[in-house]
């Protein structure tokens, strides 16, 4: 008997060893974790519990027959994170390099099947280069099967994808359908095809970190939604990030016990917004006093930062911030914020995590870049997610609210349930200035007319009482008690029960 467990025992360290030591050196030396320390540091200490630990290939093409790895080059199983269960696979780049099998795809559908069935969030860590070069079609067949699961499970449980090596193929699409994606700077790339088949096709020299690295695809392609500096950085962030997260879209976002004092006043928000209507304030500075203890989560904070969107907490339940920032583009509505907003707007609503919004937004972005980009199209992403959005929306304008922009940024009109305004909200077609040359044209070469009307104008429109006057706003309230009467109204929410129209789903403008 003894020597049967002692045989488990060895037959468990040989697939411990993933592709062997040398790789585990080159993965350490490389400043990556190996598959299973990275699991390890993931979960909550001792959680784990892996399945399919002795799956092996079954290719016997190009001598595969002869190179058995124990595993796969996946480790899959359950575990806990802060003491509430997650489904985890994370790819073993020193088998293959991670690569994708028929056998590693049924290891990780499996898991995938078990996160949707209990109806539990689902990390995939990823470090791996697609599909199985040597198994041709069945590696093909076995991401088909990933990526269908990918969509099944898309707004029923949470996905989240950490990026920690070189990814290519199935290994970037299958991310690429996931609620968020994290990567690791300076060791994690993304891209479809490498540099070497780019240089090929195209003629282009590129590096991968100028094709697929963090930098890039934070900035740029707005493909990942942070990166971190290395991978324990990144894996106790996505521990934080679980926190913020319903288990699904049936279970209600979590609640943390709060330390924090609801009714706590922030005389310092009185003044944050300037004098002059031209001068730019942090909105960062609002939601951190705004939540509790100040713990913001933001996503994508490196792309479109004329938009912030991120997680907090009021009262120790979860609220989705959305925030025009003013301090870059005038916080103006571009199409890139148009759609970093309106993906992380429609995550909210699949998940019941309630959405509060600061509006500060002179409007659209004007040109020809922007046209030719598909601003139409990417702004009515933006209104057409708050539109169908069913769960609570608290909103506050906090200055200017002009035109479409006003009415996009879950205004009265789109449902919003609570419409909150400082006494410097502003609510016009446009600004004072625009709107006196374009109604008194005619008057344009007197400046002294001008200067006159552009007076009226803002005496009419530059307060919030005319929206108020029309309960387009619910209440005018003093900046110093935003975070009080925000945490009143989403308790006073807490049960909202709204129901769109039945439709297999909708269209939203892609
Ligand atoms: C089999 C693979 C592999 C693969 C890497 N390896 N990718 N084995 N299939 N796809 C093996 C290497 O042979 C090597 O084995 C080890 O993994 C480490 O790879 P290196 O190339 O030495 O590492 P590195 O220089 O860091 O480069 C990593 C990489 C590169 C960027 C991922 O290996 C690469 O470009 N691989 C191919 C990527 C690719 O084109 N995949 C197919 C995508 S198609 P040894 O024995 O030396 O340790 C796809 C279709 C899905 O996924 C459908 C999408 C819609």
């Amino acid at each position: 008997m003894q020597e049967i467990l002692e045989k488990l025992e060895v037959k468990r360290a040989e697939a411990r060893l993933g592709g062997g030591q040398k790789r585990i050196d080159a993965q350490h030396a490389r400043g990556k974790l190996t598959a299973r320390e990275r699991v390890e540091l993931l979960l909550d200490e001792s959680s784990f519990e892996e399945f399919d630990m002795f799956v092996e290939h079954r290719c016997t093409d190009f001598g595969m027959e002869k190179q058995l790895f124990p595993g796969d080059g996946v480790i899959t199983g359950w575990g806990t994170i802060n003491g509430r269960l997650v489904y985890v696979f994370a790819k073993d780049f020193t088998v293959f390099g991670g690569s994708l099998s028929e056998a590693h795809a049924r290891k990780i559908t499996k898991i995938q099947d078990m996160a949707l069935q209990n109806r539990a969030p689902i990390i995939g860590l990823f470090d791996a280069g697609g599909a199985r070069i040597q198994e041709g079609v069945s590696a093909l067949g076995g991401y088909g099967e990933v990526f269908q699961r990918n969509v099944l499970a898309s707004g029923v449980i949470p996905q989240i994808s950490v990026i920690m090596g070189p990814c290519a193929g199935g290994d970037v699409y299958s991310p690429a359908m996931t609620d968020f994606i994290f990567m690791v700077r300076d060791t994690s790339y993304m891209f479809v095809t490498g540099p070497d088949v780019v240089k090929t096709v195209t003629n282009e020299t590129v590096t991968a970190e100028e094709l697929g690295g963090a930098s890039v695809h934070t900035t740029r392609s707005s493909i990942a939604d942070k990166a971190f500096d290395n991978d324990v950085v990144a894996l106790l962030q996505i521990r934080r990030l679980m926190d913020f997260l319903p288990a699904s879209n049936l279970s209600g976002p979590p609640q943390l016990p709060a330390l924090d004092d609801s009714e706590r006043i922030e005389m310092s928000l009185d003044t944050l917004v300037p004098a002059n209507p031209n001068q730019p304030y942090d909105i960062k500075e609002l939601i951190l006093k705004t939540v509790d203890e100040g713990d913001f989560f933001e996503i994508q904070e490196a792309f479109a930062r004329n938009m912030v969107t991120g997680f907090g907490r009021i009262e120790g339940h979860t609220v989705g911030f959305v925030a025009n920032q003013p301090m870059v583009l005038a916080g103006t509505l571009d199409s890139d914020a148009g759609r970093k907003a309106a993906r992380f707007v429609r995550f909210c609503d699949c998940f019941n995590i309630p959405i509060v919004t600061f509006v500060d937004v002179p409007g659209f972005l004007p040109g020809t870049a922007q046209e030719y980009g598909g601003l139409i199209k990417h702004g009515a992403k933006l209104l057409f997610a708050y539109a169908e959005a069913t769960v609570p929306k608290v909103t506050l304008i906090t200055r200017k609210a002009y035109g479409g922009a006003y009415v996009v940024m879950a205004s009265k009109h789109l449902r919003g349930d609570v419409n909150y305004a400082w006494p410097t909200a502003e609510i016009a077609v446009m600004g004072s200035k625009g709107a006196a040359e374009i109604i008194y044209r005619s008057e344009l070469s007197d400046p002294e007319k001008i200067k006159a009307r552009v007076k009226d104008y803002e005496a009419r429109f530059a307060n919030p009482f005319v929206a108020a006057q029309r309960g387009f706003l619910d209440e005018v309230i003093m900046p110093h008690s935003t975070r009080k009467r925000i945490a009143r109204a989403l308790n006073m929410l807490r049960h909202k029960k709204l129901e769109n129209p039945w439709k297999k789903h909708d269209n939203i403008p892609l």
